[in-house]
């Protein structure tokens, strides 16, 4: 991953890639153009590293000028072009190739074609390195296209964000979903998990996601994938995992513009772990740290006996039941533990203490991601 300025970026297309992209168009010109010396023009700024990179792989004798045309702020292109250094040679009944490190609009190959309309060169052929099909408004044919892409913006191999990442060998991509902090919180029963959870969603502005909730919202609001969880746990079935995942996602979707996300009660096997460090790299994000509070069980069992003695909950007043809930926990958490722990995502906090202490020890370990 990289960071220019404000933004995130993924890699896109690696160093290897792109040579042999532009070796292909390298060789697919020199076939078309025989024995002609050509002159290849490059687009400043962006285009000087494809144009360096193309010439020396052309097999054949060329010459090499660039003219200056800027229209770029920030990440949205302008109409609005501006001639910064013009053609400085007569090349008249010349063959004239365009190498652009990308076409956007097309405002750009516009203004080129303005440029050339009175030069009575012998032909003029475009060719570009990217090329984003969605975003092009022009009819100029483009002769040679070394990789179609989506209308997304990139940096790299001479493409810049405000300035940064023209240097940058390899082409990297905005990525869809900015930094998140997404937390998988774990907590042994009485070990005051929901009191933690509403203090990191204000602290950290995170969306909590409790499982339990969000199958609670599909069944009773009757969702398309409600109604199908119902299915299976009306037939005494688990529900499917992709069930879960794809109300996961949802949730995620409905909050996209979110800081992250605290989940709670998922994962709770290695399966749905890797289920959902998949639905985080579909969002261009992942899972940063599994946070689970730590608390002795004697500690725990005193504190439900003492809830149960004001709660009413029969779960709560039984001592055995309470530490068979415990030890429970403890069985189905120790392999997620294993799985987050083995990519040094695992952060055990201390949940003995006041609450203040403890939202403490959390911050601290989250300010660290
Ligand atoms: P146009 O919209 O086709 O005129 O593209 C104009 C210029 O915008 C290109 O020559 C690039 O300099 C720049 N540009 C377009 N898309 C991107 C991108 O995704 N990343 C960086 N620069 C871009
Ligand atoms: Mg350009």
């Amino acid at each position: 991953m990289v960071k220019l300025h404000d933004l995130y970026f993924k890699p896109f297309v690696s160093e290897q890639k792109l040579d042999a992209i532009v070796q292909k168009m390298a060789n697919d010109v020199a076939a078309d153009l025989g024995d002609e010396v050509p002159v290849f023009i490059g687009i400043l700024n962006g285009s000087f590293m494809v144009v360096s990179d193309f010439v020396k792989k052309y097999p054949k004798p060329c010459e090499v000028t660039f003219i200056k045309l800027a229209s770029y702020e920030g990440v949205k292109s302008t109409e609005d072009i501006q001639r910064l250094i013009g053609l400085t040679q007569d090349l008249t009944g010349r063959t004239v190739v365009i190498l652009e490190d990308i076409i956007d609009t097309g405002n750009t190959l516009e203004e080129v074609h303005r440029i050339f309309k009175n030069e009575n060169v012998k032909q003029l052929l475009i060719a570009t390195l990217f090329y984003k099909p969605e975003a092009y408004n022009k009819d100029f044919k483009l002769h040679y296209v070394g990789m179609e892409i989506p209308n997304k913006f990139i940096v790299g191999y001479g493409l810049d964000y405000d300035g940064l990442g023209r240097d940058l060998p390899a082409v990297y991509q905005l990525k869809t979903t900015q930094h998140m902090t997404n937390l998988v919180l774990f907590g042994p029963p009485g070990a005051g998990k929901g009191t933690q959870a509403d203090f990191l969603k204000e602290k950290y502005d995170l969306v909590h996601i409790s499982t339990g909730d969000v199958f609670r919202f599909n069944i009773k609001n009757k969702t398309a994938l409600g109604m199908l969880a119902k299915s299976f746990i009306d037939k005494g079935e688990l529900v499917p995992d992709q069930v879960t995942i794809d109300m996961l996602n949802k949730e995620v979707e409905k909050n996209a513009d979110a800081k992250g996300f605290i989940f709670d009660g998922f994962p709770r096997t290695n399966a749905q772990a890797k289920a959902l460090d998949q639905l985080m790299e579909t969002k261009d994000s992942q899972i940063n740290a599994m946070v689970a509070l730590e608390v002795d069980d004697e500690v725990l069992v005193q504190r439900l006996l003492k809830r149960g003695e004001t709660s009413g909950r029969a779960d709560d007043a039984d001592e055995s039941i309470i530490r068979n809930r415990i030890k429970e926990y403890y069985k189905k958490t120790a392999i997620l533990k294993d799985y987050y722990a083995e990519q040094n995502k695992y952060f055990g906090v201390d949940g003995v203490g006041s609450i203040e202490e403890i939202t403490v020890r959390l911050s601290a370990a989250i300010d660290k991601l």
